[in-house]
């Protein structure tokens, strides 16, 4: 399939100077007013945050780093799991005390949580100001506006269309290396415990020409890694307006295209699915060495019965075959990771243990494990009964950590004595003397400061690994100038 992307050939163009804002007194809803945004949930979230921070900056807010200090607080949640909420409703607990002291201050639930809850949220929380969706945040100064007027401010409409793709994020919290980028937004998958498709709506793709310019935006800089996140990458789709089918462009042609900027910019995606991971994507990471040698590809159950009740419409073997696709192509050395969910509506001693011998058998170098956890109005949630008790789901989780542990412990231990290509990330927290980076399969590794720097590309020669962590040394200086 052709991968002509039309128009413009963003090698070539030049990189527009960021200009800021300017504010008429339509504008001008903050007036100087201080924002701290708290992040919660999966990635996408956090790359939201700077979506939402960049709004509002144009609309004359400033963003700070304490809470104590800001004239309005936005709590941008997460409602994938019980705890998720019940995290945020503690969070919204102890606020509850600060806005007692500063009677202005002005709340805000963003994200998820705020759209499957929707007005039910000011019903139960009365000390909440705004409510509002994953798809409305450029309506947020106007919110406030109804705020300041003394109403609720609440907008939860979810669009097909809505991506951001003209507004440049405002990055958060930045080690000035690494960053997201949202590639698509939705989900149109219907896991059957899965509340995303209820809180994120429809599935659609961002302008290919807008992620490339945002990725070397970055790189300009001096950021060295993007990584690419939707919910299902693999589905990744656009077509300019009244393109061919010629000129779509599928996952594999972007991941393509973004490796071209630079090869110093390292390029990562999350999430891929069993279902969608093509060939072509396994073959496009192996043509560039800048695309990380890693797939995070959740599996959720190692039992096809369980598989079929989730919905995710592939089985143990259509997974197993796509892992053997993901070594044949990149090799043993590829990282490989997953999610998994236990205790799921009916799953019995017999099925828990297919997902373990999955385990066994993938030998992931990370997984990310979940005990079931009932998501009202989700297809399981009324088709089934959540009948694992507690305990039980409990146990099963601290099994399948347990033999996750030794994956990842013999999957380290392949690390040592090697040479890894590190992109410095920052000081490590244990001591200011060493630097922290990642190698391409994800690890973390630790090494002596010297005089390297973030942002650079480091050779280490790993020696040990303590509790995920790689510990190195230097061998030669940085592999690029970048
Ligand atoms: N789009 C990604 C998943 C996003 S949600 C994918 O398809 O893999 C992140 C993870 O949360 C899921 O992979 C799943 O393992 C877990 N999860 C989602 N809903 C859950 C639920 N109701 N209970 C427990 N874990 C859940
Ligand atoms: Fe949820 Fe499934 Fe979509 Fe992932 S693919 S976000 S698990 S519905
Ligand atoms: Fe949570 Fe929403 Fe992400 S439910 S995992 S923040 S898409």
């Amino acid at each position: 399939m052709a991968r002509v992307i039309p128009d413009i050939d963003f090698l070539q163009t030049e990189t527009p100077v960021e200009q800021a804002p300017l504010l008429t007194p339509e504008t001008n809803t903050g007036k100087g007013r201080k924002l701290f945004i708290e992040s919660y949930g999966c990635q996408m979230n956090f790359a939201d945050s700077e979506i939402v921070a960049s709004i509002m900056h144009e609309n004359g807010f400033d963003t700070t780093d304490s809470a104590e200090k800001a004239d309005l607080i936005f709590l941008n949640t997460c409602a994938i799991r019980e705890n998720a909420e019940q995290k945020i409703r503690h969070r919204l607990n102890h606020l509850r005390g600060l806005k007692r002291r500063k009677p202005g201050l002005v709340v805000g639930v963003l994200g998820c949580m705020a759209e499957r809850l929707k007005t039910k949220l000011l019903e139960e929380e009365q000390m909440v100001d705004m409510v509002v969706g994953p798809d409305s945040y450029r309506d947020l100064p106007n919110l406030v506006g109804t705020v300041d007027a003394g109403d609720k401010g609440v907008n939860v409409f979810l669009s097909r269309e809505e991506t951001y793709a003209d507004i440049s994020p405002v990055r958060l919290n930045s080690n000035g290396v690494t960053a997201f980028i949202s590639i698509m937004r939705g989900c149109d998958n219907m896991c059957s415990f899965c509340v995303v498709p209820y809180t994120r709506g429809r599935e659609r793709s961002r302008d290919v020409h807008s992620i490339l310019n945002e990725a070397k935006n970055l790189f300009n800089q001096g950021y060295r890694e993007v990584t690419l996140l939707g919910q299902n990458v693999d589905s990744y789709k656009w077509t300019p307006e009244n393109g061919t089918s010629e000129s779509l462009v599928n996952f594999a042609g972007l991941l393509d295209q973004v490796a071209q900027i630079n090869p110093d910019l390292r390029v990562r995606f999350s999430t891929s699915h069993p279902k969608d991971i093509t060939d072509e994507v396994l073959l496009t990471m192996k043509k560039h060495d800048n695309i990380c040698n890693y797939v995070h590809l959740p599996a959720q159950s190692g039992n096809s019965r369980i598989l079929k009740l989730m919905n995710r419409t592939y089985d143990r073997e259509w997974y197993l075959g796509r892992v053997a696709a993901i070594r044949r192509i990149l090799g043993d050395e590829c990282g490989l990771s997953t999610d998994m969910i236990v205790g799921f509506c009916s799953e019995t001693e017999e099925e828990h243990g297919d997902s373990l011998s999955l385990m066994k058998l993938v030998d992931y170098d990370f997984g990310y494990l979940f005990s079931y956890s009932e998501r009202p109005n989700t297809l399981a949630a009324k088709k089934f009964s959540d009948d694992i008790p507690e305990d039980v789901k409990l146990r099963r989780l601290q099994e399948i950590i347990a033999i996750h542990r030794e994956s990842a412990h013999s999957r380290n231990q392949k690390h040592v004595g090697k040479v890894h290509k590190v992109l410095v990330e920052g000081v490590s927290k244990r001591s200011d003397k060493q630097l922290y980076g990642r190698n391409d399969q994800n690890a973390v590794v630790v090494f002596d400061r010297e005089d390297f720097q973030s942002g650079q590309y480091v050779n280490v020669l790993v020696s040990s690994s303590t509790g995920g962590t790689l510990i190195g040394k230097a061998i030669k200086q940085e592999t690029s100038n970048s």
